[in-house]
């Protein structure tokens, strides 16, 4: 049984007047008895898209689906 999803998700801060793409089209599901890990590169975007994961920031586009709740951007 799926448990989260993520589709398309895409997350972008301005920066000193430059967009900073932190999460470009991230889609992803895990299911129930899987284990899930973010692996990449310092500034790849993994807080970004674990904070999107845990509602603490909207994203600009996607859907985050946790026990089948959809949030919405
Ligand atoms: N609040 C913010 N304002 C502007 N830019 C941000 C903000 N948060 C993250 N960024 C930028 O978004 C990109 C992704 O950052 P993020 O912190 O998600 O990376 P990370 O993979 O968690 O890095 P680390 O391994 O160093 O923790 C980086 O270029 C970062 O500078
Ligand atoms: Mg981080």
């Amino acid at each position: 049984m799926e448990l989260l999803s993520a589709a398309h998700i895409r997350k972008a801060f301005r920066s000193g007047g430059v967009k900073v793409h932190a999460v470009r089209d991230a889609s992803f599901s895990v299911s129930e008895g899987e284990i899930a890990v973010v692996i990449g590169k310092s500034g790849a975007g993994k807080s970004t898209l674990l904070n999107i994961l845990g509602g603490l920031l909207a994203p600009d586009e996607g859907e985050v689906k946790l026990c089948g709740v959809i949030y919405t951007a």
